[in-house]
């Protein structure tokens, strides 16, 4: 005789009267809780990357009481956990080796417990996506908080933007334009708050991701860390996740192929990171949704940019909040999005915008009047990159979207960094500088070196941007006419690997064209002479190196494309 299917997956924990269901009630009523506090109700999972090695996710404890204070008036009972944080600054050799390690993390540990809806706290760069992904795996009615960027940086009376300003400053540094006691004066007026980096960034631009995707409540990419509205919008969103479950609103009903769509066109307007290419790639994956590197060139490379914030721009995400923050930006572009898709507080995006207002025209400029014309993320091809690379024309110069050059080539960041300043290397603005072994496999992990620092006799000459080319990222919170993502990556035998110093190199940003200019028999014959390198021994770096997948596809470990649900699994005792 078939079971009657439990309303909610919790009740399979707590609902059953024999030993088992001993187990689960005693332990879970330990702290004290009484048992109609959570047996008959919604479990609501707090996902929290909450840890001292992560400092942008530093106050997300605090936050997470809020979203408790929510949860609890709603009727539901709020049980929150740890996974895997990814600090950005702290962790080698890249958080995003770990992206696809953590999102394992968060899918295990909502699958195997007893979790109706999840409430997922993310902030720092790769916590977004690796939430997003593990929990898309899962498919439970889920809402994302993000923890809201830290408030402008301070600096000798002038604003200074977290990681763009690094960027800019270690330049000056190297270019006889800064000291370095002003320099490490200023660490501490960078970073004077609780928050993940003010500048439209990754973090910044990811928490945008999450509100045009509908998967958090309006106004979500914005609202300063250290704002109260933050944590008013946590309380909120712990409310609204009990009425997710309770309505059966699960992710597939807000990650559809049309928020997809809108969230490229969003990361166009808002001069978004590169690095949401590969994320938004890889929970789609997820999801079963089919999205394209080619979709970003077509859905997004026309679009203008309408926010005028670092690194494209001059403000930051204070100030974009002030501006009306992303409703703002929505409300200009409505005409362009799919109006239609449910968001998570149960409406659709085009009713949550239809009366945004914007109060600062100068950060968030009017449709008609962009900050930057054709602004997307432009994917590149050509016998360098047979697979694609991607270019932020927003942040690169502009006389060099169209650039030949010979190529000063780099095996690796090692490498590179030993060899920048020699002065007797035979480099000028005109080179284009190649790094390799920098991709997924390569690094391993797609590190963030992309965005190269330019050599010294460059940068004395007054020149503050060349043509920079690998399989690598950059952070978000960079800039320049730097070619990123290149596929397939040196480490697998793409093209990349084969380049050599003074091999001269077409980049035609307009034509999409990325293109080593050798026959097609010198490039098999280099080929032919071409020897991977080694693979690491053991542990997660093995399996990573052996099931990574290319970035055009998003970088996920092959076997975790997809989704399983959320079945109730096997008792364990
Ligand atoms: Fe955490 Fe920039 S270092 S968001």
């Amino acid at each position: 005789m078939a079971t009657q299917r439990p309303k909610r997956r919790s009740q399979a924990w707590f609902e059953k009267q024999d030993r088992d269901g001993f187990v689960h009630r005693s332990w879970t009523g330990k702290p004290g809780y009484p048992q109609d506090s959570f047996d008959g109700r919604p479990i609501i999972g707090i996902c929290n990357t909450w840890s001292e090695l992560t400092p942008c996710n530093i106050h997300f404890r605090e936050l997470a009481e809020f979203v408790k204070r929510g949860v609890l008036e709603a009727g539901g009972f709020p049980l929150e956990f740890p996974v895997m944080s990814l600090g950005e600054t702290q962790l080698r050799p890249t958080a995003m080796l770990f992206r696809n390690l953590a999102s394992m993390d968060v899918e295990e540990s909502i699958r195997g417990n007893p979790i109706d809806g999840v409430v997922l706290l993310m902030g720092c760069d790769k916590t977004t996506p690796a939430l997003l992904m593990g929990a898309a795996s899962c498919g439970l009615p889920t809402i994302g908080i993000s923890g809201g960027p830290m408030l402008n940086g301070k600096f000798h009376g002038k604003d200074l933007g977290s990681g763009t300003g690094v960027w800019m400053m270690s330049e000056m540094v190297r270019a006889g334009q800064m000291s370095q006691e002003e320099f490490s004066e200023a660490e501490v007026c960078m970073n004077r708050s609780s928050g993940h980096c003010n500048t439209m960034g990754t973090a910044s631009t990811m928490a945008s991701m999450v509100e045009a995707l509908g998967m958090s409540l309006p106004g979500n990419a914005a609202i300063p860390a250290s704002d109260t509205r933050r944590n008013r919008l946590a309380q909120l969103s712990g409310r609204r996740i009990v009425q997710m479950v309770e309505g059966d609103i699960g992710m597939a009903k807000i990650l559809t192929r049309e928020a997809f769509e809108n969230a490229i066109r969003v990361n166009a307007a808002i001069g978004g990171s590169t690095n949401s290419v590969v994320h938004l790639l890889a929970i789609a994956g997820r999801m079963g949704i089919e999205l394209t590197l080619d979709d970003w060139d077509r859905i997004g490379s026309e679009m203008p940019c309408l926010v005028n914030l670092q690194p494209s721009g001059e403000y930051l995400m204070e100030d974009f909040y002030y501006a009306g923050g992303l409703p703002a930006v929505l409300r200009e572009i409505r005409h362009l999005l799919h109006g239609d898709t449910l968001t998570a507080n149960g409406r659709t995006l085009a009713e949550n915008i239809d009366d945004a207002p914007c109060y600062n025209r100068d950060v968030i400029r009017p449709f008609n009047e962009p900050f930057k014309e054709k602004a997307g993320i432009a994917v590149l091809k050509g016998n360098l990159a047979p697979d694609g690379a991607v270019i932020k024309p927003s942040a690169a110069s502009p006389h060099l979207l169209q650039h030949r050059g010979p190529a000063i080539v780099f095996e690796s960041i090692e490498e590179l960094h030993s060899r920048i300043d020699d002065p007797a290397m035979d480099v000028d603005e005109n080179s284009i500088m190649v790094l390799k072994y920098c991709g997924p496999r390569g690094y391993p992990g797609m590190a963030e070196v992309g965005n190269m620092p330019l050599p010294r006799k460059v940068l004395q000459k007054g020149f503050t941007d060349m043509v920079r080319i690998s399989d690598a990222r950059m952070s978000g919170t960079a800039y320049g006419t730097v070619v990123l993502h290149t596929s397939p990556e040196a480490a697998i035998g793409g093209p990349l690997a084969l380049v050599r110093t003074g091999d001269m190199i077409e980049l035609d940003v307009p034509a999409r064209r990325l293109h080593l200019d050798i026959s097609d028999e010198e490039l098999q014959r280099r080929k032919a002479e071409w020897k991977p390198p080694s693979k690491p021994e053991r542990g997660y770096v093995r399996l990573y190196v052996d099931h990574v997948q290319q970035a055009h596809l998003g970088a996920d470990l092959d076997f975790l494309v997809g989704h399983s649900g959320a079945p109730v699994p096997r008792e364990s005792h």
